[in-house]
C-alpha cells in the first residue's frame, strides 16, 4: 500500500466507506464507534478494523467521557501510523486530543452547503428552510462543528415531493464521488508537503 496512510472513522451504514475502499484509497484503518454495518465492510477490506466502543466510555448518554474517548481513538490511530484522518458518518464529536495530534489533517464530508445547515440535521433543515439547493461540503474538521476551512463542494436539487431520506440519498450519491477526488488531492498536497528539497 502507497500513499498517506488513512484511517476512516465510521458509525453508520458505511455507504461512504465502500465507496473510498473501491476507489483503492490506501486505508490502513477503520475505527467505528460502535458496531455497525461499517465495521462489517471494514472486515472484508486489507486494512484494519477496530471497534473503539462508545459503551465501554459511559454509551450515549450524559455519563459519556468524550475526552477520554477521543484519547483512546488517537491511541488506536497512533498504533496504525495514521497520517490522515477521514470521518465518513462518524456520529461523535471528538474533543482537542485529536485535533492536537492531527491538527489539519481530518477531514470530514457534511451534507449540506456549508456553512449554511451545519449540525446534525442538515438535510431536514435545509428541506424545512424551502431552498431548492443544497448539496455537499468537504472539510477540515476542527475543533468547531462544520467550521473548517471547505476543500470541496457540490450542489444537490431538491426536487418537489423530496424527503429527508429522498434527498439525503442524492446527496450521497454525489458525496461518494467527491469524498474520494478531494481526499485524494489532499493526499497529494500531504505528500508535496513532505518531499524533501
Ligand atoms: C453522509 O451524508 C455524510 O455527509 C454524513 O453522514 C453520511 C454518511 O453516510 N456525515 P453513510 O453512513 O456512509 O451511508
Amino acid at each position: 500500500m502507497t500513499g498517506v496512510r488513512l484511517a476512516v472513522l465510521v458509525s453508520g451504514t458505511g455507504t461512504l466507506l465502500q465507496a473510498l475502499v473501491a476507489e483503492d484509497l490506501p486505508i490502513v484503518v477503520v475505527v467505528a464507534a460502535r458496531p455497525c454495518r461499517g465495521l462489517e465492510i471494514a472486515a472484508d477490506h486489507p486494512g484494519a478494523a477496530e471497534l473503539v466502543d462508545r459503551r465501554a466510555f459511559g454509551g450515549f448518554g450524559d455519563e459519556f467521557d468524550r475526552d477520554a474517548f477521543t484519547r483512546r481513538v488517537v491511541e488506536v490511530l497512533g498504533h496504525h501510523d495514521v497520517e490522515l484522518v477521514v470521518m465518513a458518518g462518524f456520529g461523535t464529536v471528538l474533543t482537542a486530543p485529536v485535533h492536537a495530534a492531527y491538527d489539519g489533517r481530518i477531514l470530514n464530508t457534511h451534507p449540506a452547503l456549508l456553512p449554511a445547515f451545519p449540525g446534525w440535521h442538515a438535510v431536514e433543515d435545509a428541506l424545512a428552510a424551502g431552498v431548492t439547493v443544497t448539496g455537499c461540503t468537504v472539510h477540515l474538521a476542527t475543533l468547531d462543528m462544520d467550521a473548517g476551512p471547505i476543500l470541496a463542494q457540490q450542489e444537490v436539487a431538491v426536487l418537489s415531493g423530496d424527503t429527508a431520506a429522498t434527498l439525503h440519498e442524492r446527496i450521497k450519491e454525489v458525496e461518494r464521488q467527491l469524498y474520494p477526488r478531494a481526499i485524494r488531492l489532499y493526499m497529494a498536497s500531504l505528500t508535496t508537503q513532505r518531499s524533501p528539497i
